[in-house]
């Protein structure tokens, strides 16, 4: 009743659960504090508090507008030549799997990069980059950010460049998730959907599309994730170094998914230079070409085929894998991944993307040859609620063939 005549925004984080909101009859600005322990809501006006009681956790999440976007839309965008350093971005938690460790009878963690402020570990890439190329002078108040994305590096560069007061377009494959797509918007970025289909030659690849882009927007600047090695540059900087310290230097196993290569590369070199003995697991697509190109130097066309998961494998070699630094690559396909999805959900209680069940399935699949003392880091790129449109939607699970009536 109350909240009926209220504006409200909601983001419940890992780090700190909150809501935030407006409300254009009060005139006011407020915060909620969501105290899960107590299943109440903390509500502040002015000087005021409020305590508001909630039946469930769901009932907050029917206002889920995240925090940024309020903020996003109420205040005077400005250009900021200085550059952005945004607190909410990386530090995030690395977590013991203790149910997968006492399975396994070895040490298994999770570094929850959903726990970034657009809930993956793209906030990374887009902070270092943007600010880099501000630093370069390649960005000014009249750029626009042109990339093309999975999703996840589009929502980063989108909520940055709008938080610096620049434009920002993205071009996307239409495989991608319907929730990502309508997150980007909100964002207030331009998005222009590819055929998944179009190949790279064709002018609607979505590559293609933003390199063209490029040579003809005024103003553009080109992320270009797959080949701009700042895209590694800002792992090897960020996450790197906090697995190495969260562990207290003794990983022992490091496993990440690659797509364009950059968070397991700059990571994985960051960890190599603390310690070459750390062994690093690549999980490739079934159906990409980089595990065959890894551990042949060949392209393999024939097991070459289209999957779903977004951001996982490649249908080209970007720069940014850097296959030197990998001991193995395992594929997982389409559906192992998301079964160790729904698993992670039910034996550890968490709620993360497809691209990090393969990443699960990856350690379930080698950690049985890892010695009893081995310590292994899987790095979980982002959050469940991306997919509440496909791989957790029964009608979308239905429609792939992934489970029966
Ligand atoms: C959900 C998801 N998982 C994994 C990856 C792969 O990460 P990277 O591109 O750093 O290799 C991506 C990349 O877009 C992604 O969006």
């Amino acid at each position: 009743m109350y909240l009926n005549s209220i504006k409200i925004t909601v983001r419940t984080s890992y780090k700190s659960p909150i809501v935030c909101g407006s409300s254009k009859a009060l005139n006011h600005t407020f915060l909620l504090g969501f105290d899960h322990s107590k299943c109440r809501l903390k509500r502040q006006i002015g000087f005021n508090f409020v305590l508001l009681h909630l039946i469930e956790e769901r009932t907050v999440t029917l206002f889920s507008i995240i925090y940024d976007r309020f903020l996003l839309s109420t205040k005077k965008k400005r250009y900021r030549k200085s550059g952005i350093k945004d607190r909410k971005i990386g530090d995030t938690p690395l977590i013991r799997l203790f149910n997968y460790s006492s399975r396994f009878d070895r040490l298994i963690y999770a570094k929850m990069e959903c726990e970034n402020p657009t809930r993956s570990a793209k906030d990374r890439v887009a902070q270092y980059v943007l600010n880099k190329a501000i630093q370069e002078g390649k960005i000014d108040e009249n750029t626009v950010v042109i990339e093309a994305s999975s999703g996840n590096t589009g929502l980063a560069l989108a909520r940055l460049a709008n938080k610096m007061g620049i434009k920002c377009t993205i071009t996307i494959k239409d495989k991608v998730s319907a929730t990502k797509i309508s997150d980007l918007k909100r964002l207030g970025a331009k998005v222009i959907v590819c055929p998944s289909s179009a190949p790279r030659s064709s002018e609607e690849n979505y590559i293609t599309k933003a390199e063209h882009l490029e040579k003809t927007l005024e103003g553009a600047f080109y992320v270009n994730q797959n080949f701009n090695p700042d895209n590694a540059n800002a792992h090897y900087h960020s996450t790197g170094p906090e697995i190495w310290q969260q562990t207290g230097g003794s990983i022992t196993h490091l496993v990440g998914a690659i797509g364009t290569g950059g968070t397991l590369s700059g990571t994985a070199r960051y960890i190599k230079e603390q310690n070459p003995n750390v062994k690093v697991i690549a999980i490739d697509a079934r159906g990409s070409v980089l595990k065959s190109f890894g551990d042949t130097g060949q392209i393999d066309e024939e097991d070459t085929f289209s999957y779903n998961m977004d951001g996982v494998g490649k249908k080209f070699i970007p720069s940014n894998v850097q296959f030197d630094l990998f001991d193995e690559i395992i594929q997982i396909s389409d559906l192992e991944a998301y079964q160790a999805c729904v698993e992670l959900n039910e034996s550890e209680k968490i709620y993360v993307g497809h691209s990090s069940g393969a990443v699960m399935q990856g350690i379930k699949e080698m950690v049985h040859s890892c010695p009893r003392n081995a310590c292994v880091v899987g790095i979980f790129p982002d959050h469940g609620s991306k997919y509440e449109k496909s791989i957790f939607d029964p009608n979308w699970l239905k429609k792939k063939g992934f489970i029966s009536e």
